[in-house]
């Protein structure tokens, strides 16, 4: 069972200049909130409330201003800061000691994820006893990801970072669950030619032992990608079509925490009070109701 979660949200957001040159990205908004709002929404409806959120160095204010300890959504929130991007699996060289004898999954700060059955699936994936778990969702630029290839049976035969030209349109998303093994074969990582750990090198020691699994998020499910600026506009047009559609808010955290009975009405009242006067506050009202 995992309970543990890390979210990576390093990284100096270069493709986006100059809008990440004071602010973290995973700050900037996707629609109505913060982009970090996303991928913490996905390990909460996971059942996880322990999180460890790696940011860069001098930029943990920020984080702390909107987030806080996690208290007003019912979960525990732990910060540490990485002086320079070493790589995705250094956040569990760095999360050492948050991880200790658990299992724990990562999912990166600029992800995305939307599917109807997710929390079921979310919830399937955190039974993981040993071994990783990955999922995969078809792409239209496989060049732009790590790339599985897989057969009729679903398994994983190779796993490539960005191959130039693949077999395969299935991509590694940006959320994975592993055992505690993870932190010893991270740090027998070797950097790649980009000067980075590499997930991808982390993901096929685990499939080459035969302890990698493929989970897919379904024809219906989105994941999308915040990576450029055309990308945030991109998905927040998604959000705003289905919230404003549907009259519900992806990623409220509150309202998470409030249907899982972490916290309760007055901890949503003291919310509203915490953003004041705005639209997702009227949301948060609504559910009071
Ligand atoms: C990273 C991983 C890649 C994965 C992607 C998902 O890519 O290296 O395997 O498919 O995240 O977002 P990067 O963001 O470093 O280009």
């Amino acid at each position: 069972m995992i309970k543990k979660g890390i979210i990576l949200a390093g990284g100096h957001g270069t493709r986006m200049s100059p809008l990440t040159k004071a602010v973290n990205k995973q700050l900037l908004p996707i629609y109505d909130k913060p982009l970090i709002y996303y991928p913490l929404s996905v390990l909460m409806l996971a059942g996880i409330k322990d999180i460890l959120i790696i940011v860069n160095k001098g930029q943990l204010h920020q984080f702390r201003k909107v987030l806080s300890d996690g208290s007003r959504f019912g979960v525990k929130i732990r910060y540490l800061e990485q002086t320079y991007p070493r790589g995705l699996p250094d956040a569990f060289i760095l999360g050492e000691k948050f991880i200790g004898k658990d299992n724990v999954s990562l999912i990166l700060g600029d992800n995305f994820f939307y599917a109807q059955s997710l929390t079921k699936k979310l919830k399937d994936c955190i039974k993981l006893s040993s071994g990783c778990k990955v999922l995969l969702h078809p792409v239209n630029s496989p060049e732009l990801y790590g790339v599985a290839v897989i057969n009729k049976k679903k398994k994983v035969l190779q796993l490539k970072e960005k191959p130039k030209q693949s077999k395969s349109n299935l991509a590694v998303t940006g959320l994975y669950f592993f055992d505690n093994k993870v932190v010893e074969y991270s740090k027998s990582l070797k950097p790649s030619k980009r000067k980075e750990i590499e997930i991808i090198d982390l993901l096929n020691k685990y499939r080459k032992k035969n302890k990698l699994k493929a989970e897919f998020l379904g024809r219906g499910g989105a994941w999308l990608d915040t990576g450029s600026i055309s990308d945030f506009y991109n998905t927040s047009s998604f959000v705003s079509a289905l919230e404003n559609r549907q009259g519900l808010k992806i990623a409220c955290l509150e309202e998470i925490a409030f249907n899982y009975n972490w916290i309760n009405k007055k901890q949503i009242v003291d919310a509203i009070k915490f953003y004041g006067n705005c639209l997702y506050s009227q949301y948060l009202k609504k559910i009071l109701r």
